[in-house]
């Protein structure tokens, strides 16, 4: 069943188009991997679905749902949980007080709290720590801490920017491995963005890129990754 679809949307900034007519579809427990250089409107592209910026065009469903001009915290509701580049940890609160914040939007608190402990089943590493502050936290702790936060949402989807980037690559593949393994054991749809494609042979499915705005190309992660299209692509070859 797909998920999310985005269907043709366009977002401008003032006179800046950032989304030319882009679309992308994502069926439930699989993972989409959308790259593509800087500047090329995959920020954009979540903060749209998750209607933080209003497009111009086109139309947005997700989970049966059809979302362009919703509320972000509606969007949210229905199981869209969105991780923003750059790991906004509160660093003077604690772990544990940083994923409470997650459960603000949930009418189940009490349902909610037990979440907690599912959390830190996930994490075991921010459960050691969930009474020290947020700050004290590397980059790749804090990158598991906002999973974390999002993930006492109950989301179906999780769309999270860039979670890479300043990060070493061990670090990397152990964010990648915990978000593959909430993918495959809970059923967990993910949506990642990430300006290097490097990971994308890692978590398979299906991958976009994305220049100036467009999609400009689309396939099977592995087999784009093996092939030269896909740098050919990134770089502009061939473009007239
Ligand atoms: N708030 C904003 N105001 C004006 N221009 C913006 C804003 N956010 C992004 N842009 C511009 O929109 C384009 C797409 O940006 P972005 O979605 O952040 O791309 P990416 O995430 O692929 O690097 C870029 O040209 C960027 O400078
Ligand atoms: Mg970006």
């Amino acid at each position: 069943m797909t998920l999310l679809t985005v269907d043709g949307i366009s977002v401008r900034y003032g006179q800046l188009t950032a989304l030319r007519r882009a679309s992308i579809s994502v069926k439930e427990g699989e993972s989409l991997f959308v790259t593509g250089p800087n500047g090329a409107g995959k920020s954009t592209l979540l903060k749209a679905i998750a209607g933080v910026v209003p497009i111009r065009e086109g139309a947005i469903t997700f989970a049966g749902t059809a979302v362009a001009g919703k509320a972000p915290e509606d969007i949210a509701r229905l199981g869209f949980s969105m991780v923003p580049e750059g790991r906004d940890v509160f660093s003077g609160l604690t772990i544990d007080e940083n994923l409470r914040v997650g459960v603000g939007m949930r009418a189940d608190k009490d349902a909610a709290i037990r979440d907690l402990e599912t959390v830190y089943s996930v994490f075991p590493m921010l459960a050691e720590r969930r009474h020290r502050p947020a700050g004290v936290l590397s980059g790749g702790q804090q990158q598991m801490l906002v999973i974390g936060r999002a993930l006492m949402a109950k989301p179906k989807l999780i769309a999270i920017d860039e979670p890479s980037l300043g990060l070493a690559p061990k670090v990397i593949d152990d964010v990648y491995a915990t978000l593959l393994k909430l993918r495959d054991a809970q059923g967990l749809t993910l949506l990642i963005v990430e300006q290097s494609s490097a990971r994308a042979m890692l978590t398979g499915g299906r991958m976009v890129l994305m220049r100036s705005g467009e999609v400009v190309l689309e396939g099977d992660a592995r087999e784009l990754v093996r092939g030269d299209a896909l740098k050919k692509a990134y770089f502009g070859y061939g473009d007239h």
